[in-house]
């Protein structure tokens, strides 16, 4: 998978290349001259090439330099480079930016030496992609060292054998005796030579209620770029770009997938030159950031999933559904089925006591459902968003038998038992913020902005990360929690710390977000069989770095069947179905005001992690009817929705109907799902052409919502290319159709 090719040239100069290679694409690098690592290829799969001149194969002249003198060695600062700096003389935004102590900043590594071996090395106290066996994965290291001071970097770049992915992250080593300080480091960059005009620059927007929108527009000249300065990766944007060539679309063409598995502050994006280069990079957030490293000291970066594929965006998106489904979310319940629950928050919000919250969960019950989840309000002195988070500790009013007692109650209906917490947070009404202000983030003299009326822990300290340990261990020890929704309701400000020395302030993002892996990776150990949902006003923190801990995630706030379809259309550009809580709530809904029937809004929480989240002891047996059959529905089709291959085959950010198909893992069964945004009148009918299935074989309808359809016969290849056709419906309609793999007949 991955090889190097060496030669020596009679005329002394050494030739080396390294390729890697993924069941479908080959990423190759080599030296320039002796000891400059070039970008030499990223794309489909190719043999490796037997020979390397890099002079003759890359475009290394200089604008204004004539195009007719080749024989000249260009200027570096066109150079397409996998690793880069800034100032000798590249002036791009590069890979990594020092500032040693004398001063200075530019910077010349050179190639020392590298090894390939099996398997893929951890990465201390961050989350990131795993091979299970040694022979699942293969990984380059290469060492450089700046010329000039004591630096040295370790690129690492890892292939799988089933996944077309290049997982890429660096580490920086203080080699010398005097600290530097770090001031940009990149996971990844890549230099695309002549690409510029090319490619369209696909990133996934939003806001609350309304996360990760597919945006596509021209790269142009200058940068393009997406960032978190939040503290969170946030709902503004997600930690991925993608380069779609201008003819790609959902399912051709050829298409560049960059995603950082890492919860906090990131830079992502491309710097478009006037010749037409651009160079992609992604990695922690470069604003306001400084990592001081002393002699002897190493530091790591998150790492950055590289996918690329000639099946347009989808394709792109089913190689990082089956590698975060299967490499990135771990324990347990990565392949488990998980808990189909009903959760109170939007039924109850903060007024509930132990009776209404049985009564919820007595129905839930009746309706067939796994596990209760009690949501926000449970623990002392909580009846608003004003006080008291911190304070672990359950409300006697409210739970006169303690967390234990409900949670026995819970399990003596035959359903497990679920529990919200906001562990990162502190409201200044509240028990802990009064024996401890110091723990919150703060400025010292400045005042504290509060956001939902609170404020975040300073996790960069470890005895606040000890303290938060201690509360969740303490109640998941002492009660039967099964579950866990872990929420997070808002994002930095004044972030700063006390014990952070002066040099070491530009730290604190990082810092943070390394102190909840920690927190998080100490209790997923000790609590391995429960179930964690992570969530953050709904999606405002929907990342791989989450997922490592949490295998699914809160997807928005807005459970409205319309506007929640469109958001988890957005999230399956990087993010598999699997990993997304959805949920069907009641009408008319509390975000939108919208009304549409139950069997819509099941269907469009069905692909993902279904639930409820209504006061169901308020529901009328029709209603409890609807609800069993949406559960029956999402049993039988939602979680073989999981597993299976994902085509996005019309988009609700472009049109009125939104489509799925799921192709099942052994390809006999294939779902589509169709949703109607909004009814139109006298509409025509929506075609759509379906993708992945065997143009030999046959599919027969095997299951329909809309009459005639069933039993109805197709080629494959009629399927793909004239597609089949329905109508429209009401506001947020949905309808699923079912086909089954039929071998076609001999011919005659
Ligand atoms: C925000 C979450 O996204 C909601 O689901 C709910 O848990 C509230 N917080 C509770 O405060």
């Amino acid at each position: 998978m991955i090889d190097c090719l060496n030669k020596d040239l009679e005329n002394g100069n050494v030739v080396r290349l390294f390729t890697l290679e993924t069941p479908h694409t080959s990423y190759i690098l080599g030296l320039l001259g002796e000891d400059q690592l070039v970008h030499v290829y990223y794309g489909k799969k190719i043999r490796a090439p037997k020979s390397f001149d890099p002079w003759k194969k890359l475009p290394l002249f200089y604008l204004g330099q004539s195009p007719h003198r080749d024989d000249v060695p260009g200027f570096q600062e066109v150079t397409p480079y996998d690793f880069s700096t800034f100032g000798a003389p590249d002036l791009r935004l590069p890979t990594l930016h020092l500032r040693y102590a004398d001063g200075v900043s530019a910077a010349r590594f050179a190639y020392k030496e590298h090894k390939i071996y099996g398997g893929k090395p951890k990465l201390k106290g961050l989350p990131a992609t795993y091979a299970e066996t040694d022979d699942e994965a293969q990984t380059l290291e290469i060492v450089l060292a700046d010329e000039l001071h004591d630096a040295r970097v370790t690129l690492l770049y890892t292939v799988f054998a089933r996944h077309d992915a290049i997982i890429r992250s660096m580490r920086v080593e203080n080699t010398g005796s005097e600290p530097f300080t770090i001031e940009r480091v990149m996971s990844a960059t890549v230099d695309f030579v002549g690409a510029g005009s090319s490619y369209d620059f696909v990133h996934l927007d939003g806001a609350w209620g309304r996360e990760r929108r597919i945006v596509r527009k021209p790269l142009g000249n200058g940068l393009q770029e997406v960032f978190s300065r939040r503290g969170l990766s946030s709902f503004q944007h997600n930690p991925f770009f993608a380069l779609m060539e201008k003819n790609a679309d959902e399912l051709h063409g050829r298409v560049y997938g960059f995603n950082l598995v890492y919860s906090g502050n990131f830079t992502a994006g491309c710097e478009a030159d006037a010749i037409e280069n651009v160079r992609a990079y992604i990695g922690l957030g470069d604003f306001n950031f400084s990592w001081r490293l002393e002699s002897g000291e190493i530091f790591q970066t998150p790492e950055a999933v590289l996918v690329f594929s000639d099946e347009g965006l989808s394709g792109m998106s089913r190689v990082y559904h089956k590698l975060y489904r299967t490499r990135l979310c771990r324990g347990r319940w990565r392949d488990a089925e998980r808990y189909a629950l009903i959760n109170n928050w939007e039924g109850t919000q903060f007024t509930f006591d132990e009776q209404r919250i049985v009564a919820i969960a007595e129905k839930g019950k009746e309706i067939g459902l796994d596990l209760f989840v009690l949501d926000d309000g449970w623990f002392k002195g909580r009846n608003n968003d004003k006080s008291s988070l911190g304070d672990w500790i359950a409300d006697e009013t409210k739970l006169p038998h303690g967390v234990k007692g409900l949670a026995e109650r819970i399990e003596a209906l035959g359903m497990k038992f679920g529990l919200w917490f906001e562990p990162e947070m502190v409201s200044p009404d509240s028990d802990l913020y009064l024996a401890h202000p110091d723990w919150a983030m703060h400025v010292n003299g400045m005042k504290a902005s509060l956001g939902r009326n609170q404020l975040m822990l300073d996790l960069t300290r470890g005895d606040v990360c000890d303290h938060i340990v201690k509360s969740l261990s303490d109640i998941l020890s002492d009660a039967p929690v099964s579950y866990v929704k872990w929420d997070c309701n808002r994002c930095f400000s004044e972030a700063a710390s006390d014990l952070l020395p002066p040099e070491r302030m530009g730290e604190f993002a990082h810092r943070y977000v390394l102190g909840l892996y920690r927190i998080l990776e100490t209790l997923t150990s000790r609590f391995p069989d429960v179930l964690f949902e992570g969530c953050s006003s709904g999606g405002g923190r929907f990342d791989g770095g989450i997922l490592y801990y949490m295998p699914q995630i809160w997807t928005s706030d807005c459970t409205d069947a319309v506007e929640r379809f469109a958001i988890e259309y957005g999230t399956s550009v990087v993010y598999p179905f699997n990993t997304m809580g959805s949920h069907v709530s009641a009408v008319p809904n509390q975000q939108t005001g919208r009304t549409v029937s139950m069997k819509s809004r099941g269907d469009a929480a069905m692909p993902g992690q279904f639930g409820f989240e209504l006061d169901a002891a308020a529901m009328s047996d029709e209603e409890i009817k609807s609800a069993k059959m949406c559960l029956d529905r999402y049993r039988q089709f939602g979680e073989l929705m999981h597993k299976a291959d994902l085509y996005r085959l019309s988009s609700p950010f472009e049109g009125n109907d939104a489509v799925l198909e799921f192709v099942c893992e052994d390809g006999e069964t294939v779902l589509l799902l169709t949703e109607k945004r909004f009814c139109e009148l006298s509409a025509v009918g929506k075609r759509v052409r379906l993708a992945g299935l065997d143009p030999n074989a046959d599919y027969e309808i095997v299951f329909a919502d809309k009459p005639g359809y069933k039993g109805l016969l197709y080629g494959g290849d009629e399927l793909t290319e004239n597609g089949m056709f329905f109508q429209g419906g009401r506001d947020g309609d949905t309808a699923l159709f079912v086909f089954q793999k039929r071998p076609a007949p001999e011919k005659e």
